[in-house]
C-alpha cells in the first residue's frame, strides 16, 4: 500500500515539476528572446501554468498520499530518498494549503503594484509615495506568517520560505559575531595605506573579446555548453530548466572587464549546482537544491574564492593579456590582482565587493527583524537605515534612493530573502576551507588551469545530496562543524590584509 502511495505521489510530483520547468522555460524566453509586445500574452501563459501547478500540488489527494506514506515504513530511515521526499513535500504542502486563497491573491496584487510604485519612488527619491505600499506589504506578510505558523517569531516563517530550517535566532547567532569583526575590518581597509589602481580594469574591453574570454573561463571551470547556454540580459540570472538544460546570462560593459566575467562565473556556479543535482530524482525534493543560501554558496565560491584568487589568475592572466592586449599588455600581475579585489565602502549593495557586501546584508537582516518584532516602525525606515549605515560603513547615504529604496525585494514582498546572500558567503567559506583540506594541492591545480577536483568535491558532497539535509545539517555533515563566521572572516583577513597593508 505504502509503495503504491509513494508511486502515485511521485507521479503527481513529476507532473508538477514538468509544469514548473515548462514555466521556467517560458520565463527564460521572456527575459532573453521575447519581443516586447508579447508580454501580456506571456503573463497569461505564466499565470495559467502557475494556477495549474498550484491546483495539482495542493490537491486533497496529495494530502492523503502524504499521510499514507508517513504512516508507512517509507518514513522509517529519515535520510532515505523516499523519507526525504515525504518530509519536504509535507513541509511545502502544509505551507501552500494553510494560506487562504484570498491572502495569496492579496499578496500577489500588492507585489505587482508595490513594484511599479517602487520603480518611480526610487527614481524620484520619494519614500513617502512608497510608504503606504510598504506598510501594506508588511501587514500582509505578517498575516501570511500567522497563517503558516512559526516556532519563535513571525519573521521565522518568512525566512523558512528561502532557507528551510533557519530562524531569526539561528542566523543572529552567526551574524552578530561576524558583524563586530567585519565592521572593524572594513574600517581598517577604509584607512589602509595601500589602494588599488582600479582604472586598469576600466579601460576598453571589446564585448566580442569579453564574450570569448568569458565562455573560455566558464568552460574551464566545468560549465558544459552541451547542457547550457550563455546569453545576454540586463539583469544576469541562472535558470535550471531540467536535467541536462541550465541557462545562464550576463551583461557586458565595454569599459569594465570584471562585471561580465565575474557575473558569468557567479551564474555558472549556480548552474553547476543545478546540473549536478541527482537526475534520477528529478521531480522530487531529492532532486532539488537545498536552499537559496546553499545555492548562493556555490555561485560565490566560483565567483570569489576561485575567480578572484591569485592561483586562478596565475593561469588566466597571460591569456587575458593576449586577449585584451591594448588594455592589459602593460599591466603587472600584482596590480591587476589588486584591482580586481578592490574593497570600498559604498552605498549600493549590488555593486559591493566581497568584503563589504556582507555588511549590506547584516544591516538589512537587522532591519527586517526589527520590522517584524515591532521595534522598527516602517515610517522610520529611512532614518534607521541611515543611522545603521553610518555606524557600519562610516559613510552616510545622501538620499533614500541610495539607501532604503535601492532594492526591489521589499516592494516584491521578499522579506526573509536577504539573509540568504550572506549565509551563502558563510557556507561558501566553510565548504571551501574543507575542500582545501581534502585536496591539499588545490591552489596548484587552479594555477595549472584545472578545476575539476573542486567540482568533483562539490558534486560528491553537496550537489548529489539534493534536499537530503537542510542547510544547517548539510554544513555539519560536510565540514564536521556547525555554521560559524570564522572560516569566512579568516578567509577575508588572509586575503585582504596583505593586499591593503593592514594588520
Ligand atoms: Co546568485
Amino acid at each position: 500500500m505504502s509503495k503504491q502511495a509513494m508511486t502515485e505521489l511521485k507521479q503527481i510530483m513529476n507532473e508538477v515539476s514538468l509544469i514548473g520547468s515548462t514555466a521556467a522555460l517560458l520565463g527564460w524566453d521572456e527575459r532573453v528572446n521575447m519581443p516586447r509586445n508579447g508580454s501580456a500574452h506571456r503573463a497569461n501563459q505564466l499565470a495559467y501554468m502557475a494556477g495549474l501547478l498550484h491546483e495539482k500540488f495542493t490537491a486533497n489527494r496529495v494530502g492523503e498520499l502524504l499521510k499514507m506514506a508517513e504512516d508507512s515504513p517509507v518514513s522509517k530511515d529519515p535520510l532515505a530518498p523516499d523519507a526525504v521526499n515525504v518530509r519536504e513535500l509535507r513541509r511545502v504542502y502544509d505551507k501552500r494549503t494553510k494560506v487562504p486563497n484570498q491572502l495569496v491573491q492579496a499578496i500577489a496584487h500588492a507585489e505587482t503594484t508595490g513594484q511599479s510604485v517602487w520603480v518611480k519612488a526610487r527614481r524620484d527619491n520619494d519614500f513617502k509615495s512608497f510608504f503606504p505600499h510598504l506598510e501594506k506589504m508588511i501587514e500582509l506578510k505578517r498575516q501570511y506568517a500567522e497563517a503558516i505558523g512559526y516556532k519563535d517569531v513571525a519573521y521565522d516563517a518568512l525566512i523558512d520560505d528561502y532557507e528551510p530550517g533557519a530562524t531569526a535566532k539561528s542566523i543572529t547567532v552567526v551574524f552578530s559575531e561576524f558583524r563586530k569583526e567585519l565592521v572593524d575590518f572594513v574600517a581598517k581597509i577604509r584607512n589602509a595605506p595601500k589602494k588599488p589602481d582600479v582604472s586598469i580594469v576600466e579601460r576598453e574591453f571589446s564585448i566580442d573579446r569579453q564574450r570569448i574570454f568569458g565562455e573560455t573561463v566558464a568552460a574551464a571551470i566545468g560549465f558544459p555548453f552541451s547542457e547550457g547556454r550563455l546569453d545576454i540580459t540586463a539583469h544576469p540570472f541562472c535558470s535550471g530548466i531540467g536535467p541536462g538544460d541550465c541557462r545562464i546570462t550576463t551583461r557586458y560593459n565595454p569599459k569594465h572587464l570584471g562585471q561580465a566575467l565575474f557575473g558569468t562565473m557567479h551564474e555558472a556556479g549556480h548552474a553547476l549546482y543545478e546540473l549536478g543535482l541527482p537526475r534520477e530524482h528529478f521531480g522530487t525534493p531529492m532532486g532539488e537544491a537545498v536552499s537559496l543560501g546553499i545555492h548562493e554558496s556555490q555561485s560565490r565560491m566560483w565567483e570569489n574564492m576561485v575567480g578572484r584568487s591569485k592561483p586562478f589568475w596565475k593561469f588566466f592572466f597571460p591569456l587575458a593579456q593576449q586577449t585584451f592586449y591594448d588594455a592589459l599588455g602593460d599591466v603587472k600581475f600584482e596590480d591587476f590582482y589588486f584591482a580586481i579585489n578592490d574593497v570600498q565602502a559604498s552605498f549600493i549593495r549590488v555593486e559591493a565587493d566581497e568584503v563589504t557586501y556582507n555588511l549590506h546584508i547584516l544591516l538589512r537582516f537587522e532591519i527586517e527583524q526589527g520590522i517584524f518584532d515591532g521595534s522598527i516602525k516602517p515610517k522610520d525606515l529611512p532614518a534607521v537605515w541611515n543611522e545603521k549605515f553610518t555606524k557600519y560603513f562610516g559613510i552616510t547615504p545622501k538620499s533614500d534612493s541610495q539607501g532604503c529604496l535601492q532594492d526591489i525585494h521589499w516592494a516584491a514582498g521578499l522579506f526573509g530573502y536577504f539573509p540568504t546572500y550572506a549565509l551563502g558567503n558563510l557556507y561558501a567559506a566553510q565548504f571551501f576551507a574543507k575542500a582545501k583540506k581534502d585536496i591539499p594541492d588545490l591552489d596548484e591545480q587552479f594555477a595549472a588551469g584545472k578545476y575539476s577536483a573542486l567540482l568533483d568535491w562539490l558534486r560528491k558532497n553537496i550537489h548529489s545530496q539534493g534536499q537530503r539535509y537542510h542547510a544547517e545539517d548539510l554544513v555539519k555533515v560536510v565540514t564536521g562543524k556547525k555554521l560559524d563566521h570564522k572560516p569566512l572572516m579568516g578567509y577575508l583577513e588572509k586575503k585582504f590584509k596583505p593586499l591593503y597593508g593592514v594588520k
